[in-house]
């Protein structure tokens, strides 16, 4: 049987198409690493977020050396944390559920975007190289507010982030000759131990105090200063860790007005 040369030539092509075809849905649903939220993980319940390890307090976590996980919950119409910052070099897993109705989470201008469905936790894993700003946006309709829901993912050089935070508890009033107590709580929030100094600046006093705060550990270092060396008035104080300082005013009174005293 003879076979006319161009029926060879759309049999051949036609055979290239459907090989064509195969070989790109294999590639796009291997390839490219998209894979649906499944329900192999334990499902959640979005009214007991609150209540759940994971999601109570939504967060950047260390794991490793260069790895983190991010725990984020959406709800109508914001995310928790608004804005997710990890380091450069690092590799980040986020955690994501929904507290209501189905969300997305999507960083513009990369592959990352899952849905978020309430019940379940989308999982995902990047490597970030480079600093950089990202959007992210909510791109399943949710209801009115759909358009607004928006957060953001920070890439921050290496040297630029930290994980500590600071807080100080301090009176606002004071009797002449009594000590003024500053509470200076750090909280570290990487593996690592931090060494570092706390600088309490009050009228012209400056008192540096070093403190050793363990991985993931915080500590409250207490500092007491002798009014009558501050002496009557109102004395501005700052309290500086790394990067980061709280200040207010202390008032040094030489009789506290009744009623205060029992405080
Ligand atoms: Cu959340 Cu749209």
């Amino acid at each position: 049987m003879n076979i006319h040369t161009y029926e060879k030539a759309w049999l051949a092509a036609s055979l290239l198409l459907i090989v064509g075809f195969i070989v790109t849905i294999t590639y796009g649903s291997v390839g490219l690493g998209i894979a649906m939220i499944d329900d192999s993980e334990d499902t959640i319940e979005p009214d007991e977020l609150d209540e759940d390890e994971r999601f109570a307090e939504p967060r950047v976590e260390q794991v490793g050396e260069n790895e983190y996980e991010a725990y984020v919950v959406a709800r109508t119409f914001f995310y928790n944390p608004d804005t997710v910052e990890v380091p450069a070099n690092s590799e980040v897993t986020f955690y994501v559920t929904s507290g209501d109705v189905i969300h997305s989470y999507s960083v513009v201008g990369t592959n990352l975007n899952t849905m978020v469905i309430p019940g379940e936790v989308s999982t995902m894993t990047a490597e970030f190289d480079e600093p950089g700003e990202y959007g992210v946006i909510c791109n399943e309709y949710c209801g009115g507010g759909h358009h607004d829901m928006e957060g953001q993912l920070h890439v921050v050089p290496e040297d630029e982030f930290d994980m500590t935070e600071l807080s100080v508890e301090a009176p606002d009033e004071v009797e002449l000759g009594d000590d003024a107590t500053f509470e200076v709580t750090v909280e570290n929030g990487q593996l690592d131990d931090l060494e570092t100094t706390i600088d309490l600046e009050v009228g012209n006093e400056t008192i540096e105090e070093a403190v050793t705060v363990a991985g993931q550990e915080s500590e409250t270092t207490t500092i007491d200063v002798d009014t009558a060396d501050l002496g009557e008035g109102d004395h501005d104080w700052t309290v500086t860790v790394d990067d980061y300082d709280e200040s207010g005013t202390l008032t040094v009174a030489e009789e506290l007005e009744a009623g205060d005293d029992d405080e």
